[in-house]
């Protein structure tokens, strides 16, 4: 905190306000231009469909080259490799729960996947990141309560630290971004 001439203390509420280090935009993950974007994988990492498989073909075959040296990730873990082709410098992947209605241990351990890529991404000095909406599409997720924990647990962790300069939901169509716009708005309020 620095004083300033006349003595008063200003004291730098960005720092610690999450929110002004959070964004949501819609468009296509594989194009962000940040340190790391996060897959949402299979415990195998071995590639797929959705955005698994849109991060592979843009980065290119050395990125399932390397991810096949890693041996695998449990669910609500996170890994981190290259980026190869990608803008991004690295790929951060995680593996969200399979929905089954929300009583199996799903909230917990989506959001243990946002806690461990954002630690693995300051252990890695990576500073940006985009997060599509993990466990949404084929892990079948109700993409308001999965929003819910993405940004309660995200505005929780970077008013922690400042380590993460930003963090960028990246959602693909216009309903998704919509959800993710009014969680925000309701949890930014409180
Ligand atoms: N950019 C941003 N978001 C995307 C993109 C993209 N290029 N492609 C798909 N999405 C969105 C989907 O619309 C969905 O909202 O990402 C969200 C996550 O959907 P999936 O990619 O199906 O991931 P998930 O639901 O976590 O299922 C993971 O699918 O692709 C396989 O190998 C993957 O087995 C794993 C499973």
């Amino acid at each position: 905190m620095t004083p300033t001439p006349d003595g008063a203390i200003l004291v730098d509420m960005s720092a610690r306000n999450p929110w002004d280090r959070i964004r949501i935009v819609e468009g296509d993950l594989t194009q962000l231009d940040v340190d790391a974007i996060v897959n949402a994988a299979n415990s195998s990492l071995l590639g797929g469909g959705g955005v698994d498989g849109a991060i592979h073909r843009a980065a290119g075959q050395d990125l399932l080259a390397e991810c096949r040296t890693i041996g695998g990730c449990p669910t609500g873990e996170a890994r981190i490799t290259r980026g190869y082709k990608l803008k991004a410098r690295h790929v951060i992947h995680t593996v969200g729960p399979v929905y089954h209605g929300g009583d199996s241990g799903e909230p917990a351990l989506l959001q243990s996947c946002y806690e461990s890529s954002l630690r693995l991404a300051r252990s890695n000095n990576v500073r940006t990141v985009g997060f599509p909406a993990i466990s949404c599409g084929v892990y079948g997720y109700p993409m308001r309560e999965a929003a819910t924990i993405a940004l309660e647990t995200t505005a929780r962790f970077l008013a922690a630290q400042d380590d993460i300069d930003e963090v960028v939901f990246v959602l693909f169509g216009r309903a998704a971004l919509d959800v993710y716009l009014a969680v925000r708005a309701e949890l930014s309020a409180i």
